[in-house]
């Protein structure tokens, strides 16, 4: 197959042995710089295509060949957005030299001018966007999200370390490398030094819309922390396999601060911290160092079930996701145990104290249920846990509760809070009880969780 390199071809791919392309008929080139035979196209990126290519002086090694796409500029040489959008090239080749030496960046090969284009050839990495994964395996769990964390964090560490900002972390700019799994950032295209104050004129190479943080697109400022924000949106992406970009178009950056009500997965209320961390609009107020994140994920409690370790086949990967989203999904949600447990004797006690108290004070059950059902579920949907936490340390209380006032229930409606020592004694006891109660409850539900897990 020969490749014609028309950026607006649009069936680039000829049998080999033609000489003009059979759709555009623009002269085809077997060779670039005598060495490289491009393939096939990869992507076309706003500037930029890309294209896969065989390096025949390296024994037809696999490279990736990325071309400065001018024309759309519409301006001559020398214009304002033309001498930019060089400029940009020019910075990923740099970047590339100076961070290429990391085993999760790509190493650069070379950078040319041949005809009227800019070329930058680059290692190639055998592997898919986490878009390209995303889209053929369905959204990550907690699981696959931490150790996607993990890995890239280590990434954005060293190159935050070299000063470098990258400004473009998004799915489709990661690749896992097949050989290892390992994450592999990409396209440096629109990373900057953080000494360099530019301000781009060129609207859409500033960054990608629904990623970008507001100080980036707003006043072309960036700071460690912006890549942390575009960060945490790709998880946010990953977790919802729904693309940020549309709420960024209708709701600009407002929509950030309710992003949970998105999840469709249960994830830790911990995880949510650091996802929130990262999505701060104010970047002041967002950690301002990759290692700050890091530190903050390995101080994570471990996943209840064990998941998985990461998988290298993709057979292996549908079968072990759905294993996973089987067991974080399909039963009760996954919450740190000392957290549940204390949740729930503290929602269990304290709910049992406000039903002796409606009831001692208005001596009917009925009404004191709908109102003790009324507070309490107000008292637990404003805190900020997540949507089954809340639904499961609800149904917890209405079981302890109706087992207190089926059981004790003509103590209760006796005024117990108004009469005397005993009364309030017998209170205490009561409360105890429900708190017992719903430990026993819990630790129940949990041994049933596991085996039911470990089972099916
Ligand atoms: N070094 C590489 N190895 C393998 N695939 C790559 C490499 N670089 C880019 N690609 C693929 O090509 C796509 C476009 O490349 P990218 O550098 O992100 O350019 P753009 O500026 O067009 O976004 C990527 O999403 C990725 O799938
Ligand atoms: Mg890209």
């Amino acid at each position: 197959m020969i490749c014609c390199l028309n950026p607006n071809c649009e069936n680039p791919q000829n049998p080999d042995g033609t000489n003009y392309c059979l759709s555009c008929g623009t002269q085809l080139r077997s060779l670039l710089r005598n060495r490289y035979r491009i393939i096939a196209p990869l992507g076309r990126g706003g500037f930029a295509r890309t294209y896969v290519a065989e390096d025949i002086d390296k024994l037809n090694e696999r490279c990736v060949v990325k071309q400065l796409v001018l024309s759309q500029f519409y301006g001559s040489q020398g214009t304002h957005a033309h001498q930019k959008a060089t400029q940009l090239f020019e910075r990923e080749a740099k970047r590339l030299q100076e961070l290429g030496e990391h085993l999760q960046i790509p190493n650069l090969y070379g950078y040319f001018k041949e005809g009227e284009y800019l070329y930058l050839v680059q290692q190639f990495i055998e592997g898919q966007n986490l878009l390209q994964e995303l889209k053929q395996y369905g959204f990550f769990d907690e699981g696959k999200i931490r150790s996607f964390l993990n890995d890239l964090l280590s990434v954005l560490v060293a190159i935050h370390q070299q000063q470098i900002i990258h400004r473009d972390i998004k799915p489709e700019n990661i690749i896992r490398r097949k050989s290892d799994n390992k994450l592999v950032l990409i396209d440096f295209g629109v990373s900057k030094q953080k000494a360099e104050t530019t301000t781009t004129a060129i609207g859409t190479i500033i960054g990608s819309l629904g990623y970008a943080p507001i100080e980036q697109m707003q006043f072309g400022k960036v700071f460690p922390s912006s890549d942390m924000y575009s960060l945490g949106i790709t998880c946010f992406h990953l977790l919802t396999n729904i693309s940020p970009s549309n709420f960024w178009l209708k709701q600009g950056y407002g929509w950030t601060s309710s992003w949970r009500k998105h999840l469709t997965q249960p994830i830790s209320q911990e995880l949510e911290l650091i996802l929130d961390k990262l999505l701060q609009e104010n970047h002041e107020q967002r950690y301002q160092s990759a290692q700050a994140v890091l530190q903050d994920l390995n101080n994570l409690p471990p996943l209840r079930h064990t998941l998985p370790p990461t998988v290298i086949s993709p057979s292996k990967l549908l079968e072990s996701q759905s294993q996973t989203q089987q067991k974080t999904t399909g039963y009760l949600p996954q919450f740190s145990n000392s957290k549940l447990f204390s949740g729930a004797i503290i929602t269990g006690s304290g709910s049992s104290l406000l039903t002796i108290a409606l009831i001692s004070f208005l001596g009917t059950t009925w009404i004191s249920s709908g109102l003790w059902l009324l507070i309490l579920g107000g008292v637990i949907l404003i805190q900020s846990r997540s949507l089954l936490e809340k639904s499961y340390l609800i149904v917890i209380a209405i079981i302890a509760n109706s087992l207190i006032v089926l059981t004790f229930k003509s103590l209760l409606t006796n005024n117990l809070l108004q009469s005397g020592i005993n009364g309030l004694l017998l209170v205490v006891l009561l409360v105890l009880l429900a708190g017992f109660l719903t430990l026993i409850i819990v630790s129940m539900s949990e041994i049933i969780n596991k085996l039911i897990s470990k089972y099916f």
